[in-house]
């Protein structure tokens, strides 16, 4: 059921959208009816690929792409008892993201729309994150009476790997940037503070993870940078260097002297005499404890959690917004979720897990409202690494 028609809607309730993502290092395709069933949702991750990397390297991302689309594709539309007959339109990511990523679904979507002759759109990225919420599953996370049809303007604010942003919704594919990261995105600042706290990749769901029941933690700064909408995050990031480089020299102060302590309380026996040190036994002694870590991942989550909701409550008043919208692989956070809704005077709504990371299912919903608009992308349409929002 369709509850956000506008006057101008064009197209059949059960329009069926087959839509490709291949912004970053997910391989997606999903097909979905009326810009908000989702019949089908398939993602390949290429994660495993990258994790020895600690992060995304854009050569080896176009190439997995290469090899995961058509079987994607596949089992995507082998929901459909017509096949190829039961889908309508077409659309695929066009930016922003990895040039040689998008090319590859780009360039798969267009071949497909024009062998099949079947209209076909480029979506922005970022416009898909926040369509996420329309899809029918997004209503069901919704606090507050957050599942009420959504009704504009609304504020959005997109969290992830790549992007940190701020914007008013005025109406469909109508946008406002309010505010935006003036370095790191909040997803890659997870990323860092992860790396350098030794915790795993990807490194929003591990500091979440290591921030679990922690208590006594210190406080972080926090970069309010005042009177804007603007974020900033590097310098969290860099207090958390420096607070791990002065644990790590105490801990490497501290430690000789605790083994000399130990050995004139327990003399060691005369024979066999002791083995040299190997040296993985210097570097254990000079890393952080597992409470430090847990520690500094839960002051970190604070400082992040308190700025985005901070100021994304302030501009949903501020411009008389009728809900919040979150959306990008780092509204997945527990801790932000539940923050948002805690401190929110209006209803907020955020897609389930599975949404929030990359997917084709947002870019089904965006592209949606694009046909409905009477909007279709030409073959000259090109991809857009640094695509912007409005
Ligand atoms: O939207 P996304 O899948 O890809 C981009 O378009 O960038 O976002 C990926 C980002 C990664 O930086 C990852 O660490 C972060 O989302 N992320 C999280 C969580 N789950 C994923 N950050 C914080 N908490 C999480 N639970
Ligand atoms: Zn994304």
């Amino acid at each position: 059921m369709i509850q956000e028609r506008s006057d101008s809607q064009t197209i059949p309730a059960d329009f069926t959208i087959l839509a490709l993502e291949t912004s970053c290092d997910e391989t997606a395709a999903a097909v979905v009816r009326g810009g908000r069933t989702v019949l089908s949702n398939i993602v390949a991750s290429q994660l495993d690929e990258h994790r020895r990397y600690g992060g995304v390297v854009p050569e080896v991302a176009s190439r997995q792409h290469m090899l995961s689309l058509v079987p994607v594709v596949r089992e995507a539309l082998a929901v459909l008892p017509g096949g190829w007959n039961d889908v309508h339109a077409i659309a695929a990511t066009s930016g922003p993201g990895l040039s040689g990523a998008l090319l590859t679904g780009l360039n798969a979507a267009k071949a497909m729309a024009f062998q099949r002759g079947l209209p076909f759109v480029g979506v922005n990225h970022l416009e898909a994150h926040i369509y996420a919420n329309w899809l029918d599953s997004s209503a069901q996370h919704a606090v507050g009476s957050g599942q009420a049809p959504l009704t504009f303007p609304l504020v959005a604010l997109v969290v992830s790997g790549g992007h940190t942003l701020l914007a008013l919704v005025r109406n469909h594919g109508d946008y406002q940037l309010l505010g935006q990261t003036r370095d790191d995105a909040v997803g890659e600042a997870f990323d860092k503070v992860a790396r350098i706290l030794g915790l795993g990749y990807p490194g929003g769901p591990a500091i979440q993870q290591a921030a679990e029941g922690v208590q006594g933690a210190g406080v972080l700064p926090r970069a309010w940078l005042r009177d804007s909408y603007d974020f900033s995050f590097s310098g969290l990031k860099t207090a958390v260097l420096h607070k791990v480089q002065e644990r790590q020299e105490l801990e490497a102060k501290v430690a000789p002297k605790r083994a000399a302590n130990e050995r004139e309380r327990r003399p060691p026996p005369a024979a066999p005499p002791a083995a040299p040190q190997p040296p993985a036994a210097k570097a254990q002694a000079s890393s952080v404890t597992p409470q430090f870590v847990g520690q500094m991942a839960y002051a970190f989550q604070e400082s992040v959690v308190d700025v985005l909701v901070t100021k994304t409550v302030d501009a949903a008043q501020k411009f008389g917004a009728n809900a919040i919208l979150l959306a990008g692989g780092v509204a997945a956070n527990t801790r932000l979720r539940a923050e948002l809704a805690r401190r929110a005077t209006v209803p907020v709504r955020f897609p389930p897990i599975s949404l929030c990371t990359d997917n084709a299912a947002m870019v089904a919903a965006a592209a949606f409202y694009r046909f409905d608009a009477g909007v279709q992308s030409g073959w000259e349409l090109d991809v857009n690494p640094a695509l912007k929002l409005g």
